[in-house]
């Protein structure tokens, strides 16, 4: 049998194939002036690195007052998958170790394309919902103590003008280890949204369970796993799921350590990382149990495999073992034909073994591996601040460091391919240099501009076209010859929004 990892089994009978979303761009009312006659000016990529440790080094800009890792970056030189990075840096201890608390959008050259609001944010992601392309993230509260991993929060989706089109905010009536009662309970592990214009969600839910089988007492606690699938615009709950329910808690591989005696201290038995469905039948991974279940649609099991005996599927290659996995979260793409379940008549084999010998990493928590439409793979190192793209044939392409070990995580990352023109205005900056000035120009999210068309003139009111800079990234710097500047971006051709004007 060739050697792999059930890991790589699920991954790869779980690879959607990749489909192109074609769309078509929507632009602000064209502006008539003739911007394509005059020359392109080059244009600069603006932006400064600062180095204050322990934080991370960080970019800075003239034009928006954004913060962005400065990306340590490697690569090999081979192809990269096209798209852009999702990351969600958080802290994860008191030091300061991340000047951006934020989802981020990032090219693989590490500019920043879109930087979202200064929030705790996991899951930050593309999804197609009412057959739109949007992006979610969840975003809440960590908890510490007894609860600690866990999350209390709310769902955002954005459309590709970065407008919120809702929150999804469930109420679940959850009991929590001290009793406090969260605005709104969404678990930080999973926000998956399904191609059926709804969502899964986890949730933990402090619990009375005897513990005796387990050597705990008769009237013990644990933190039972839930997940719900929920329609996101009335938040109705169309389906619920309770580990408890369906799974013993002796399956578990978490020791007791003194936890699970009354409800301040619930034994976190089962920790639910991830929900995805595939067809009708629904893939949740449990972190605690070493086991990922496929369930019916009912949520009754079909089968497990889990990462010390093999579960259903019987003896694991010997290289083939794990615990505490991240079962990886297939890029959601409704548009084609589910690939059928795995079964456990398949016997487990090793596809392949993802790692980087010349930089082995350990993380004790979180990540994801994502297939990549050309057969690359992004790995996320979760609690350690590191990217990484693989070859189709385990080559290590890419390396992205975003901050120090076990200080900054990323609880997943992704690429994507996206396209947005925000609703907000591009923001100008202008300073005198030497005799003549400097502009700058950033437009958060924008990812469809090809040039900045420039007008300037001796005051406000008048302003005249003078040529065009290149667009150069996040922040583009150019000559301004007059006292007053303005810029209108280039999007497809056509003129779109302005920006403020800025006068020396
Ligand atoms: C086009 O841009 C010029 C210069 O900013 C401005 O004077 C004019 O009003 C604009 N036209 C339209 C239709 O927006
Ligand atoms: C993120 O969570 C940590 C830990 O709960 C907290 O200390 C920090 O203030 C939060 N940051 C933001 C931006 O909410
Ligand atoms: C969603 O969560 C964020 C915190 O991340 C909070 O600021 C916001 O008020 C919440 N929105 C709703 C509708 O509850
Ligand atoms: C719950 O159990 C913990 C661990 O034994 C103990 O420290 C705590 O005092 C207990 N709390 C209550 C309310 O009994
Ligand atoms: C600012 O002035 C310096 C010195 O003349 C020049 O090299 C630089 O290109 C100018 N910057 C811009 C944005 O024009």
């Amino acid at each position: 049998m060739p050697s792999i990892v059930v890991k790589a089994l699920l991954l790869a009978t779980l690879a959607f194939t990749h489909l192109a979303h074609s769309r078509t761009l929507t632009s602000s009312s064209p502006n008539s002036t003739s911007t394509s006659a005059c020359p392109l000016e080059p244009g600069e990529q603006s932006s400064q690195i600062v180095n204050h440790p322990p934080t991370w080094p960080y970019q800075v800009f003239k034009s928006s007052p954004f913060t962005p890792p400065k990306l340590q970056i490697t690569t090999n030189g081979k192809p990269l998958a096209p798209g852009l990075l999702f990351i969600t840096p958080s802290e994860q201890s008191a030091v300061v170790a991340t000047s951006d608390v934020a989802p981020l959008i990032m090219t693989d050259a590490g500019q920043l394309v879109f930087n979202g609001p200064i929030v705790n944010a996991t899951n930050f992601r593309h999804a197609t919902y009412k057959g739109k392309d949007i992006l979610t993230y969840w975003s809440g509260l960590s908890t510490a103590g007894a609860n600690v991993g866990h999350g209390y929060g709310n769902v955002t989706f954005l459309d590709d003008t970065y407008t919120e089109i809702l929150t999804v905010c469930p109420k679940f009536g959850l009991v929590t280890p001290d009793n406090t009662q969260y605005p709104c309970e969404a678990d930080l592990h999973e926000s998956y949204t399904t191609g059926r214009d709804t969502i899964l969600v986890s949730a933990y839910n402090a619990t009375p369970t005897d513990l005796t089988s387990v050597g705990g007492p008769k009237d013990g606690w644990v933190f039972d796993c839930l997940f719900f699938e929920i329609e996101p615009e009335s938040a109705k709950i169309l389906f619920r799921w309770s580990a408890l329910e369906h799974v013993p808690v002796i399956d578990s591989k978490q020791p007791l350590a003194g936890t699970g005696l009354n409800q301040t201290v619930p034994w976190d038995w089962f920790h639910i990382n991830s929900v995805v469905n595939v067809g009708n039948e629904y893939l949740v991974n449990s972190r605690h149990v070493w086991t990922t279940y496929l369930l019916t649609a009912k949520g009754d099991i079909i089968w497990r495999i889990q990462g010390d005996t093999g579960g259903d599927f019987g003896p694991l290659p010997a290289d083939a073992h794990f615990r505490r996995q991240q079962r990886h979260p297939p890029h959601q793409r409704p548009r084609t034909p589910p690939p059928p379940p795995p079964s456990n008549t398949t016997p487990v084999v090793v596809l392949k073994d993802l790692s980087d010998p010349t930089d082995p990493i350990y993380a004790d928590s979180q990540g994801s591996t994502e297939i990549l439409p050309n057969g690359n793979t992004l790995m996320d190192y979760g609690q350690i601040p590191v990217l990484k793209e693989y070859g189709p044939g385990a080559d290590v392409r890419y390396t992205a460091r975003f901050a120090a070990d076990d200080l900054v995580q990323s609880y997943r990352g992704f690429k994507h391919e996206w396209h947005a023109t925000p609703t907000t205005n591009p923001s100008l900056v202008v300073e005198k240099n030497g005799t003549r000035g400097a502009g700058y120009v950033s437009w958060n999210g924008a990812t469809e501009v090809t040039a900045w068309a420039v007008y300037e003139g001796p005051s406000k009111r008048e302003l005249g076209f003078v040529g065009r800079v290149g667009y150069k990234g996040f922040e583009t710097m150019f000559g301004v010859a007059e006292k007053c500047v303005q810029v209108v971006a280039l999007v497809g051709g056509k003129t779109g929004a302005k920006s403020n004007v800025a006068c020396t």
